[in-house]
């Protein structure tokens, strides 16, 4: 079983990154970010003595970076301003930036460390913890990567603060999929809450017991063996979405594909397992209200099965889903065939 990993409640995060930083060692700090994060979030750090003197690598935001070119970019600038094992990456930003710079350090002279500052409620939730990094290849996301964990996650509630709805959306459902692998207190407590009217103290307190369902889910199968790909439920349908509005060039957000994804999935747990018709009907209204929904028509679906094919979770040329029983109870590697992936995109159509 893996060590916890080291998750830290920010109050205001120059303070709790500058505790961190006393107790370590290094030779050379480096700090990570994009453009915005550069903008809007270092200057909450960049008067801490030690990153005054860390060197800064900018790369330009959004999923678009999340590629060998700047992949390669990192590791020259590392090279080139000498960083060696005893060097620490600093990954200041959403989940761009913490996989790209966490796949970076893994692979740099075979690993230095690195620590996640996840500045959107995604990356809180999700992308910076748990110890996957990587990069899209192939026209597919995450194609590349490697587990491994930061030694350190700072979280600060107050990044959160700035995000538009869109960002504060996408991180929202991969709350709602935590809760749905939990128990219904933690997903009725999850769907109460205001999303049109934010009370950041009740978010932080749903956010933080939504990042423990993730962690004692990666603590027993931190390499995705076995229990670990509970956490893919929702996304084998939605990153077939996120796949296909790249492809159409309608980009949409991971959490928007992942939200739509878990109907199509929830309605297969329905079908074949006799899931809660009550929840699905309230997570479909939910996500109706909030996320929109995403246009395809049937002369996509060869496509879709395409990028589902792709998914990680296949084994011998099945297609696999998370799939779940009830709330808080999941069915892993599941295989299911094309006739119902259909039926499922069909009844997607129908309800929206
Ligand atoms: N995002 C799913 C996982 O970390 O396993």
């Amino acid at each position: 079983m893996l060590m916890r990993q080291q998750i830290i409640r920010c109050t205001t995060i120059e303070k709790e990154l500058a505790l961190l930083l006393k107790t370590l060692s290094f030779d050379n700090l480096f700090v990570l970010m994009d453009k915005n994060t550069r903008k809007f979030c270092f200057p909450l750090i960049e008067l801490i003595p030690e990153i005054k003197l860390a060197k800064k690598i900018v790369i330009p935001d959004g999923d678009g970076s999340k590629t060998i070119t700047y992949l390669l970019k990192i590791w020259k600038f590392l090279s080139k301003k000498n960083a060696t094992r005893k060097s620490i990456l600093i990954n200041l930003g959403g989940g761009m930036i913490t996989d790209i710079g966490g796949f970076a350090s893994s692979t740099f002279k075979r690993g230095i460390s690195f620590i996640n500052i996840p500045t959107t409620l995604l990356g809180a939730v999700d992308a910076a913890i748990g110890g996957k990094t990587g990069i899209n290849a192939n026209g597919l996301k995450n194609e590349i990567g490697t587990f491994t964990q930061a030694i350190a996650v700072l979280i600060d509630s107050n990044f959160f603060k700035t995000l538009n709805n869109i960002n504060f959306l996408s991180g929202f459902s991969e709350m709602i999929k935590h809760a749905l692998l939990d128990s219904s207190e933690a997903l009725e407590e999850v769907l109460c809450f205001n999303i049109n009217n934010l009370d950041y103290k009740k978010l932080n307190s749903l956010l933080f017991k939504s990042i423990l369902v993730k962690e004692k889910i990666v603590m027993e199968d931190p390499k995705e063996k076995k229990n670990r790909k509970a956490l893919n439920f929702g996304h084998t349908f939605g990153h077939a979405f996120e796949s296909l509005s790249y492809k159409m060039l309608k980009f949409i957000p991971h959490g928007y594909a992942i939200a739509w994804g878990m109907i199509c999935e929830l309605y297969l747990s329905f079908i074949l397992f006799g899931f809660s018709e009550k929840y699905l009907m309230k997570i479909i209204s939910f996500v109706k209200n909030h996320y929109g929904e995403f246009n395809f028509d049937c002369s996509h679906y060869r496509l879709l099965h395409e990028f589902m094919r792709h998914d990680k979770k296949n084994v011998s040329g099945n297609i696999n889903f998370t799939l779940l029983k009830s709330v808080g109870e999941i069915v892993i590697d599941k295989s299911i065939d094309m006739k119902k992936i259909d039926e499922a995109l069909d009844f997607y159509k129908k309800n929206y």
